[in-house]
């Protein structure tokens, strides 16, 4: 546990990571065995290929490596660590948490780690979740990251959700500073109204598999799409327009949205709606499709790569996912960050 620092309230950003498989499927790919088409998959979602886990790769070995990345640019070791948050719905096993195995294999010697299991918003909530700790001055050094192995989730012959995921993982760091920046504000929510819309029926105790629901393809993730995109084209606006208000800004001061890679016309909507130009929103859906969890860190990470992430820079991440579930936050980039360029 990190010592209590006076003023060292701020959670700023200091290493990222991403990590994702090497194998690449292609729209065509999918064309070879269910009834779709590269045409169809672009038109409707923006997605044009996905990276997809090795039969080596698991949950905890790709949130690792992306750890360690993060952990690397950070300057951090494992045992500087105060605490790991694994955000995931694809975890290794139901128990023990993957949080616990992400430790051991980074060698994070007895640091605390827990799993949040918040769906695509998952990242966003552990990044606010972090935030809390060292803005109560209680801890000082802790890793989030956002990892998800949901191809093996997917039923392969329901073109329906086939198409539209990928896997992956990603990674900050947050450290305790004196300057103002790091999540600036927040909002969280959830509808379980609409808990239907994208679930996962058999597996947990509601419904553990038997050789009926194996049967019955119940062991895969189901999704209303037409629902979810309803859902998610009206909360992103929103949710992007309540942190920022909350945060004392306006739209304007936003240098880049940062939003959760499910598909383009969800996105372009949501741009539209908040105002936003296009060269103020990330993307790179195409190029991975839905990794759910790891979407946005995966995107933070790309985003840096291509120079769109200045020293203090203002930014604004949101999600939405099953549950139903949103999340939004606006986070100010440190002014002296190792690996960012100035804003010129
Ligand atoms: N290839 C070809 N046809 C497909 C297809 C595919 N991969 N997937 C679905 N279809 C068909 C359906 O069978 C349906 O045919 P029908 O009308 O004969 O029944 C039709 O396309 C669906 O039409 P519609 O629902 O109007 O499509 P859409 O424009 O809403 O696009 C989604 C479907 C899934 C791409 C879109 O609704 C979506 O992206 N929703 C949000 C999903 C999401 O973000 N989920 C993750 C949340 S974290």
């Amino acid at each position: 546990m990190g010592q209590n620092t006076k003023n060292m309230h701020y959670g700023k950003i200091t290493g990222w990571g991403k990590y994702v498989p090497e194998k690449v499927m292609s729209n065509e790919d999918f064309a070879a065995f269910i009834d779709t088409s590269d045409e169809w998959i672009v038109q409707r979602t923006g997605i044009r290929r996905r990276h997809v886990a090795a039969e080596t790769d698991q949950c905890s070995t790709m949130a690792t490596e992306a750890g360690k990345r993060a952990l690397s640019l950070a300057g951090l070791a494992p045992t500087d660590l105060d605490l790991i948050i694994v955000a995931t719905s694809s975890p290794d096993y139901l128990t023990p948490p993957v949080s616990s195995q992400v430790q051991a294999q980074l060698g994070a010697h007895n640091v605390g780690a827990f799993t949040m299991s918040v769906a695509c918003p998952g990242f966003v909530y552990a990044l606010i979740t972090a935030h809390q700790f060292i803005a109560a001055g209680s801890m000082r050094n802790i890793l989030v990251i956002g990892v998800e192995l949901i191809t093996r989730m997917l039923d392969w012959e329901d073109r329906n959700t086939a198409v539209l995921f990928g896997d992956g993982a990603g990674a900050v760091v947050l450290q305790a500073s004196d300057e103002v920046c790091g999540v600036r504000s927040f909002v969280m929510g959830s509808d379980g109204e609409g808990y239907q819309h994208i679930i996962h029926p058999s597996g947990g105790t509601a419904c553990p598999p038997t050789t009926e629901t194996l049967a019955n393809r119940e062991g895969y993730i189901k999704m209303n799409g037409r629902e979810v995109f309803k859902f998610a084209s009206r909360k992103m606006p929103e949710a992007v327009a309540a942190a920022v208000h909350k945060a004392g800004m306006t739209l304007d001061d936003l240098d880049l949205l940062i939003p959760h890679q499910a598909n383009a016309r969800i996105i372009e909507a949501a741009a539209h709606m908040a105002k936003l130009p296009s060269e103020k929103v990330f993307m790179n859906v195409h190029e991975y499709g839905n990794t759910s969890a790891a979407s946005i860190p995966i995107a933070f990470c790309e985003a840096i790569e291509a120079g769109r992430i200045h020293r203090g820079d203002k930014l604004c991440m949101v999600a939405f996912g099953a549950g139903l579930t949103w999340a939004s936050a606006v986070v100010q980039m440190g002014s002296d960050v190792a690996g960012l360029p100035e804003r010129s």
